[in-house]
């Protein structure tokens, strides 16, 4: 990958002017400065419960190396391995044997948010498929990451003291907040909690500040559906996404059935003016869709996987090699690069 494939939309993260294909790592952005970074020279991290990568993107793009990768999804892992090259090494986080794992900076972990969404049963702490934080705080008290990145749904937070708790009595500082997609010029209103654990014997913890508060205050310009739209029905997008008759009826009767109850529960349409609401791991199943209405009098259609890709923050340059179905669950499953960017941003000069 050349350093413009590791920046979504192969654009400048702080003013989105086009870097030139033959930028190189140090090179400063010809338009805000912005110096942009290889993969592999700053610091190391590893990527726990890695989906395809949103990660990686994010903290390589800041110079990091991945030097471990785990992920029990085959179809995620085809789509992590097409995309980064290599073999994922880790299977199941919960079979990992703490000490064989690479020593590293940074520990990033997207665990499964089911236990803590509205979607799932909310089961908290009590369901186990949580697990794998508990296994992945193995990790952390046997490697001692300088950091700590996890990132779940906001439900979360509802459980903060038990994984404050967790974090202190391994001599780990917890800062907590939600970060929402869109302030970092990404068209989709996407709110997620950001848990950064801090190792208290390095006295950085008091500098940390999370990106939108400090002197790196971020600086996107905000986007619509509109700037990343492939195109409309009949003119670049195909007939197969639009919503065939038998469904919009159906959708509108769902929706209308469920406002009679008080609720909003049902599709969302939505413009190029506007954003995209959470794109969800199962987009297009459940009725509760981000549809677009192009406009040009037909049903809506759904987004492309290339389009929920755009609105996940990936770029272009990022292959989809897998079902849209698949596409859809991965890209709606994963953590928006340019926020985990941002996110590093704040962190890796401290490191
Ligand atoms: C919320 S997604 C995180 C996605 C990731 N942050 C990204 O950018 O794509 C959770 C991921 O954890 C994986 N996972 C869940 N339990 C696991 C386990 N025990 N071992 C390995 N991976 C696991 C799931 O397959 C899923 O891809």
């Amino acid at each position: 990958m050349t350093i413009k494939n590791n920046y979504p939309n192969g654009e400048c993260p702080d003013c989105y002017e086009n870097i030139p294909d033959n930028a190189s790592h140090g090179d400063g952005c010809s338009n805000c400065g912005h110096v942009f970074y290889s993969s592999g020279s700053k610091f190391t991290f590893i990527d726990l419960c890695a989906g395809i990568g949103g990660f990686r993107i994010g903290l390589q793009a800041l110079g990091g190396e991945c030097v471990y990768t785990a992920e029990w999804n085959k179809f995620a892992r085809y789509t992590y391995e097409t995309n980064f090259g290599g073999t994922v090494e880790g299977h199941d986080i919960n079979e990992i044997i703490p000490s064989e794992v690479p020593d590293h900076d940074i520990l990033t972990c997207g665990f499964p948010c089911v236990s803590f969404s509205n979607a799932g049963a909310k089961k908290g702490f009590e369901d186990p498929r949580t697990e794998v934080f508990w296994s992945t705080m193995d990790i952390v008290a046997e490697k001692r990451p300088k950091i700590v990145i996890f990132e779940n749904v906001r439900g979360v937070l509802k459980y903060r003291d038990i994984i404050e708790q967790s974090f202190n009595e391994r001599g780990y500082d917890l800062h907590t907040e939600l970060l929402v997609s869109k302030d970092f010029g990404v068209p989709q209103n996407r709110v997620r909690a950001f848990l950064v654990g801090i190792d208290r014997s390095l006295n950085i913890s008091e500098q940390f500040q999370f990106p939108g508060t400090g002197l790196f205050g971020n600086s996107y310009p905000s986007r619509t559906l509109g700037d990343i739209l492939q195109g409309t029905l009949g003119n670049g997008i195909e007939d197969k996404y639009e919503v065939s008759d038998k469904r919009w009826g159906t959708m509108q009767e769902h929706k209308a059935r469920h406002a009679n109850k008080g609720n909003g529960y049902g599709f969302q349409l939505k413009t190029a003016t506007e954003v995209a609401p959470t794109i969800q791991h199962r987009y297009y199943k459940d009725g509760s869709d981000c549809l677009i209405d192009d406009g040009v009098g037909r049903n809506p259609r759904r987004l492309t996987p290339r389009e929920v890709a755009r609105v996940m923050g990936y770029s272009d340059e990022y292959a989809i090699p897998v079902s849209d179905t698949q596409a859809y669950m991965q890209f709606g499953n994963a953590v928006c690069p340019p926020v985990v960017e941002s996110l590093g941003r704040q962190i890796v000069p401290l490191i």
